[in-house]
């Protein structure tokens, strides 16, 4: 994340006005050679090997974290007590009680803070936001979401390390409850409101595999595949799938919803396109209609090429900095800020509270 957060710093004030102009001062990371040499890549100034030097430098005014969950909560607190602006990776805490000490510290410092859920600025997303908020698509009825890959199958991928981390329970809190679904719930509650109750079932494929950094072959903590179904506040229902052990799917992020007067749906492998169906249409016309999201009336788009070109990932993470800097200038926060993250975090505990107790069980927020 640290090259998708790097390239966003760097194109932001390239393709749209900024108010202000990003420095990049200095990067951190354990080993001072892998350091040297992304920062002469990306074109940082300077480097270092500790995060705690980083926070105590007084030419340095916004912290970015983009290192494995374990490490966000402890940097976010020390970056906001030292008066910087703070952006944080997703998951924001690997529990919500770990989030909720980071608002804490992020809002009594007063400072403009963000979490890279980056998938809110693709622009087909940011359409389907405004087409619902127009009440195009009347009482909504249904939603669904998924999020499957496939790199864990074999049982001799190890645990631990970088990458890996993400198998190792200690580190990053959950498996793909905190991982994958993190990404569905926030877009979930971004698109249609607050989740209220979830009934979920995980599971843990392999049960043990070998620690990269013990050497040991060790129990497996994270869950391999998590599901639930949920009511939101507006009444609708969903159901959520996420698993790292879906044969021939690398990240197939899909959203569907279904109201009275319309339905959309969007996946990530061909996310320059929103599939939308109008009930309005006259009816020997109507059906699903596949918009190319490449129209500079379509959200961020004018800022890019001529239309009929299309946009990829990485532009969700420059649309989304260059949201944060210009909420500098209008002082209105750039979301999702750390609360926003933290609500998120309060799904996914209730998620995997509910796959342990196997029953309902309510998102408490507070
Ligand atoms: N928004 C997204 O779509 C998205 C995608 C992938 C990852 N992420 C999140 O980004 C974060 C990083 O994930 P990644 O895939 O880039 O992981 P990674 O393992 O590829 O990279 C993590 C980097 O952090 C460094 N690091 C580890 N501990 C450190 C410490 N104490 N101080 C300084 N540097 C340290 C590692 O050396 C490594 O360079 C995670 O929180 C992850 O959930 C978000």
């Amino acid at each position: 994340m640290g090259r998708t957060h790097s390239n966003a710093f760097l194109q932001a004030p390239r393709f749209f006005q900024l108010p202000y102009q990003p420095v990049l001062r200095a990067v951190c990371t354990r080993n001072g050679q892998t350091a040297a040499q992304f920062a002469g890549n990306w074109g940082y100034e300077s480097t270092e090997t500790d995060w705690r030097k980083l926070v105590e430098r007084d030419d340095i005014d916004l912290i970015d974290i983009a290192s494995p969950n374990d490490t966000h909560a402890e940097i976010a607190k020390a970056a906001a007590q030292a008066g910087k602006m703070v952006l944080c990776e997703k998951p924001l805490g690997r529990t919500a009680a770990e989030a909720r000490d980071m608002v804490k510290a992020v809002e009594s410092a007063g400072k403009p803070n963000m979490v890279w859920y980056n998938y809110r600025r693709v622009p087909a997303l940011v359409l389907l936001r405004l087409l619902l908020n127009e009440g195009r698509f009347g009482r909504i009825f249904h939603y669904r979401s998924q999020f499957l890959q496939d790199w864990t199958i074999s049982q001799d991928l190890p645990q631990g390390g970088t990458a890996l981390w993400r198998l190792d329970v200690k580190v990053a809190g959950s498996g793909v409850t905190g991982d994958l679904l993190a990404h569905n719930i926030d877009m979930a509650q971004w698109l249609n409101g607050p989740i209220l109750e979830v009934s979920a079932m995980t599971e843990t494929f392999i049960k043990e595999r070998k620690h990269n950094l013990t050497g040991k072959v060790e129990p497996v903590g994270i869950d391999d595949a998590s599901l639930f179904m949920c009511r939101f506040q507006n009444g609708s229902l969903a159901c959520f799938e996420a698993t790292r052990y879906a044969r021939g799917h690398k990240a197939l992020f899909t959203v569907e919803i279904n109201g009275e007067e319309a339905s959309a749906s969007w996946d990530l492998h061909d996310l320059h396109r929103l599939s939308y169906f109008d009930h309005h249409d006259e009816g020997r016309l109507r059906g699903w209609r596949s918009i190319h999201i490449t129209d500079s009336d379509h959200p961020y788009m004018k800022n890019w090429w001529v239309p009929g070109l299309q946009i990829g990932y990485e532009h969700t993470f420059i649309h989304q900095f260059a949201d944060f800097v210009r909420s500098l200038e209008s002082g209105q926060a750039a979301s999702p800020t750390f609360r926003d993250g933290l609500a998120t975090d309060c799904v996914t505990d209730a998620v995997l509270r509910s796959a342990k107790n196997r029953q309902w069980e309510k998102v408490s927020v507070d």
